[in-house]
């Protein structure tokens, strides 16, 4: 297979979801149907700690969190797939975002009975600024949840992107009795008793009218709704799901392995093909140009800790991967060797031979790279565009534990800054740390790092959630500042404010209306 066909076979996307809607189930069901996993339960146990495997960084041991999961690789239907992981929960870090600019498309899982929860909301809107499809999974159909019609109005509602349902419930909890397949022309039956998995429509769209299904009053309902969405609904269209501005959407049960393949059919048949990426001057690189292009988008630390490494994840944009290749780091302009890089199966990491743009590939690092940066193999004069920055939402104060060791705290929190662990603040006129996260465990590996790799012991002391505006500097007065706020600067020295929540926000908007809060900081 020449490398054109092999980029053209790469689909590379994300789960997101809110924890417990289940990603990790539906995770494994994919994997299985790849047949990267021989036993269902490894991804599991990997979440939950039981996987017997020596060398995760401790903190991750004790999280759970799974490492060589973060990218899961299988063939499929003639195509080789590419899920990266985006942890939720306490674990839920910038990395998280950035991870969602490393993929082409993403699947949202739903529970039923929840909705639309925080996590997949924040998670959306980053899907939805990158403008790339997103396929959705209503999950947990074999439990009661919501009306599915609900369900829908929600997406719209809350997400702001128009649906199309692919499949329909016919029932739910007790009364599941399966999905009715708009896509395929067909009622996939939940729990066969006569081993009938699946009943085929006839040519007007119907099913035999004396199977024993058309009594059942779920039955009925489900073809009631069904015939308002195919009146009034959204039209399946090509183009806007690609676009990101429709959402394709799919019922099912993964923990019964109900309606997963289905959908796994029909999301590899219209989930994009690897895509380009702009340089900071805009010019698109193609895949399929000669050589070869990628961005770092994250950096995990202490991946071995008998290695002490690190591993840079990096998104293949353009050409191919051969192992020992000699490419450029832009942004030192550093000629750097590619010899230690591992590409990730389910079961390991592997050691990769070669890989082509959509892929992912892991280079081991020795503090050489930073979160963004850049490498090819010549041609490519302009970076690719930084990768946005999220606002952290959660904040600490921190000082070094002995006041001795000023040289290596201050080493360590730049290193880790510039890395893109974490963000840095300081008050604007004392000048004390504070750092900045989007989650809990950013904190947590931070602390680890200083300790272990800098050996910098910490004091951290939380000062809760913050919402960060910034301010111009010709606005700023040093009299604004209150006790519901702290006024600070970030690490290029703009000013801001860190508000105790809304209402200390409105209280200053009122105050000072002339002053401008703004989301990022700009000119
Ligand atoms: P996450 O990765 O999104 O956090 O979710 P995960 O897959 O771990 O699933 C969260 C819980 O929901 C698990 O139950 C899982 O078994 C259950 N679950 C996932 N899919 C379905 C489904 O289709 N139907 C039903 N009824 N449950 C589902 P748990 O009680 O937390 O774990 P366990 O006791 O099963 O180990």
């Amino acid at each position: 297979m020449n490398r054109a066909e092999e980029i053209k076979k790469r689909r590379t996307f994300a789960i997101i979801s809110h924890p417990d809607a289940g990603k990790t189930t539906i995770t494994e069901q994919l994997l299985k149907f790849g047949g990267a996993i021989r036993e269902a339960g490894t991804v599991k146990a990997r979440k939950t700690g039981n996987f017997a495997k020596s060398d995760w960084m401790d903190i991750e041991k004790e999280r759970g969190i799974s490492v060589t999961s973060s990218v899961m690789q299988f063939d499929y239907a003639g195509k080789r797939v590419n899920i990266l992981d985006t942890p939720g929960h306490e674990d839920f870090s910038e990395d998280t975002y950035r991870t969602l600019m490393a993929v082409d498309a993403a699947v949202m899982v739903i529970d039923s009975a929840k909705g639309i929860e925080a996590q997949t909301k924040k998670l959306f809107q980053v899907v939805k600024r990158r403008g790339i499809p997103v396929f959705t999974f209503i999950n947990k159909l074999d439990r009661d949840g919501r009306e599915p019609l609900d369900l829908l109005s929600e997406l719209e509602d809350i997400l702001g992107i128009a649906s199309v349902p692919m499949n329909w419930p016919i029932g739910m909890g007790k009364n599941f009795q399966g999905l009715y397949d708009f896509y395929n022309k067909r009622i996939e039956v939940y729990q066969p008793e006569n081993g009938e998995r699946s009943i085929e429509f006839d040519e007007n769209g119907e099913i035999d009218a004396s199977h024993p299904l058309t009594n059942n009053p779920f039955y009925a309902q489900a073809m009631e709704d069904a015939e308002l969405l195919l009146d009034a609904g959204n039209e399946f269209d090509e183009k806007k799901v690609l676009a990101g501005q429709l959402t394709p959407v799919f019922f099912g049960s993964a923990l019964t392995d109900f309606g997963v393949e289905t959908f796994l059919d029909t999301f590899l048949t219209y989930a994009p093909e690897p895509n380009g990426h702009k340089t900071v001057e805009g010019e698109l690189i193609d895949p399929l140009r000669e050589e070869f292009s990628g961005f770092v988008f994250k950096i995990q630390a202490n991946m071995d800790i008998r290695h002490r490494d690190r591993i840079a994840f990096v998104r293949i944009v353009s050409g191919e991967f051969e192992r020992g290749m000699g490419v450029k780091l832009l942004r030192t302009g550093k000629q750097v060797k590619l010899s230690n890089v591992t590409q990730f199966m389910a079961e390991s990491r592997e050691n990769v031979e070669n890989a082509v743009a959509g892929d992912i590939i892991g280079v081991y690092d020795t503090g050489t790279y930073q979160v963004g940066d850049t490498l090819t193999t010549g041609k490519l004069k302009t970076p690719f565009e930084p990768l946005p920055t999220f606002t952290p939402e959660l904040f600490m104060r921190v000082t070094a534990k002995n006041v001795m060791k000023q040289k290596s705290f201050q080493k360590g929190i730049e290193q880790l800054v510039q890395e893109g662990a974490i963000q840095l603040y300081k008050t604007y006129t004392t000048g004390e740390i504070m750092l900045g996260a989007v989650g809990q465990l950013q904190f947590e590996v931070f602390k680890h790092r200083m300790e272990n790799e800098y050996n910098s012991e910490i004091i951290m002391t939380p000062l809760g959630s913050k919402t960060v505006r910034w301010i111009r500097p010709e606005d700023l007065d040093e009299k604004m500042s209150s006790s519901r706020n702290i006024l600070a600067r970030d690490r290029f020295d703009h000013p801001l404010f860190l508000f105790e929540n809304d209402f200390a926000m409105r209280w200053f908007k009122d105050k000072y209306p002339d002053v401008e809060l703004m989301e990022q900081f700009s000119v």
